[in-house]
């Protein structure tokens, strides 16, 4: 299955790359004014979903845009066609296929694939993470002053109170730099290749980070929610080497103690 997944990905990424160039206002939709989709999220998805249903019949998929499918199955294939739509339809490349498969409750194996980058992450688990085939492991970054974050926004599309302004404000003037590339995804897989020494974000889904988790895990990283305990992404999401992690909950919990 692991190299069905990294051939599928790839080839959807090939599609992404070969529509940006080519997608205009009449591509494009709104789930709310700032929550974009395009006419390549909904094709790459469909050929995702038609790969995996013509391999495996009895799998169960959950997509970003054509929702679940048998999820319940014994193995789920959990899809995000474009984490980082706005900036694929801008014209940059900050964006990414994201896949994983999930057997019973345990993500198994996950993808994750930046064409415009050269990009390809992909973990199984318990085997380790690799970036272009070549084995990655997290930072051993330990003091905020040392390190560079990465964070998004989503809050602000849902319009959430309070949102993730308050942590970025409190946070990033104690970091050395802070980014935001515009995928969760990527997000995730520059934490486990040591890219970024930390990521912290609210208000994601599951299948934004879906992948991205099994490969910080498979590269020597943790995954928390804000709390420290398994409920990400819903309440929040947390991940980096495990000292920088628990730093990085302190400064985030650090206004609900008051
Ligand atoms: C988005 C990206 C972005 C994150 C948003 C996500 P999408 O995914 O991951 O970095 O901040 O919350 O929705 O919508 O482009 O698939
Ligand atoms: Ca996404
Ligand atoms: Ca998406």
């Amino acid at each position: 299955m692991h190299h069905f997944l990294k051939n599928t990905i790839v080839l959807a990424g090939d599609i992404c790359q070969a529509e940006q160039g080519g997608i205009t206002l009449k591509d494009l939709e709104f789930k709310t004014r700032k929550d974009l989709v395009t006419a390549t999220d909904k094709q790459v998805e469909t050929f995702i979903v038609d790969q995996i249903q013509d391999r495996f019949p009895d799998h169960g998929i959950w997509g970003e845009e054509t929702g679940k499918k048998n999820a319940a199955s014994e193995y789920c294939w959990i899809i995000d066609p474009i984490d980082g739509t706005t900036s694929f339809f801008h014209g940059q490349p900050y964006y990414a296929v994201s896949i994983a498969l999930k057997k019973h409750e345990q993500i198994i194996a996950g993808a994750v694939y930046a064409p415009a980058l050269g990009q390809l992450f992909h973990a199984r688990i318990h085997e380790g993470a690799w970036l272009n085939d070549r084995p990655i492991q997290v930072s051993g970054t330990t003091s905020l002053t040392d390190s560079v974050m990465a964070t998004g926004f989503a809050c602000l599309r849902s319009g959430m109170e309070p949102n993730n302004l308050i942590h970025f404000n409190r946070i990033v003037p104690q970091l050395r730099d802070i980014r935001r590339c515009g995928s969760a995804a990527i997000d995730l897989c520059y934490v486990a290749a040591g890219k970024v020494d930390a990521f912290w974000e609210l208000n994601l889904n599951v299948y934004d980070v879906a992948a991205g988790v099994l490969m910080v895990t498979e590269a020597g990283g943790e995954v928390t929610d804000f709390t420290g305990g398994p409920g990400f992404p819903e309440n929040g999401i947390v991940a980096a080497n495990p000292m920088l992690a628990d730093i990085l909950r302190t400064q985030l919990t650090a206004g609900s103690a008051a």
